[in-house]
């Protein structure tokens, strides 16, 4: 009920980012990737801190730490030629999506969790054109790999097993709706 209720709310906001950023078609050498990548980590790196800040003592049913998007992200840069002090560097968003209520987390992990379906088929294309893989520079799109149906099922049923058990559906649809726009922006400036 509330993944067909964010998908339906937020089909928008998924298709005009795909189609602003453009992914596939200006992402033609390594070095616009590197980019992207740079870009991607400017956002997760410091929303996960927050995240992480949120769920503290929340007795969440899945494991955080191992969705974070942000060590994909550090693996793949150290493995395109940047130093810890130059990962450190990267510029970070500041107009970042509240995360500051368990409610706002899922909203969050929505976009975070389904863009690793997305993923599969980007890290596909990657590996043609830029002939990275999941172990050279291509993890962050990889993901979890052949995990990926199971962990976003795993997902669906910790956020509908909280909705369920919660009265915040608005909270987290708004979210994921605040998720995009806010990654959209970052990623695409000058676009809204
Ligand atoms: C070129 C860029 C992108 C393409 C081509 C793309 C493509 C797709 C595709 C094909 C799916 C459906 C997969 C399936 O049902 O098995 C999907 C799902 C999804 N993607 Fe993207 N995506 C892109 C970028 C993004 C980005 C940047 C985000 C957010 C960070 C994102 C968030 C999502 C979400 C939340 C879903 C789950 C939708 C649902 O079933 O509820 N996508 N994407």
């Amino acid at each position: 009920m509330i993944l067909a209720l964010l998908k339906e709310q937020t089909r928008l906001q998924h298709k005009r980012l795909e189609t602003r950023l453009d992914l596939l078609n200006r992402t033609s050498s390594l070095d616009e990737y590197r980019v992207l990548l740079e870009r991607f980590f400017g956002f997760y790196a410091p929303l996960e801190w927050r995240v992480l800040n949120t769920i503290g003592s929340a007795r969440l049913d899945f494991d955080f730490n191992v969705r974070r998007k942000t060590p994909y992200l550090q693996s793949d840069l150290t493995s395109l030629g940047l130093s810890s002090n130059q990962i450190a560097q990267i510029p970070s968003c500041e107009n970042l999506p509240d995360v500051s209520t368990v409610a706002r987390v899922f909203g969050y992990l929505y976009v975070a969790e389904g863009s690793t379906l997305g993923g599969q088929l980007i890290s596909k294309y990657f590996t043609q054109t830029l002939g990275v893989s999941a172990d050279r520079n291509g993890a962050f799109f990889h993901s979890y790999g052949l995990g990926t149906g199971k962990m976003w099922r795993e997902f669906g049923e910790a956020i509908t097993q909280f909705a369920d058990t919660s009265v915040s559906c608005d909270e987290i649809t708004g979210t994921a709706i605040e998720t995009f726009e806010k990654l959209e922006h970052w990623l695409v400036p000058g676009a809204n």
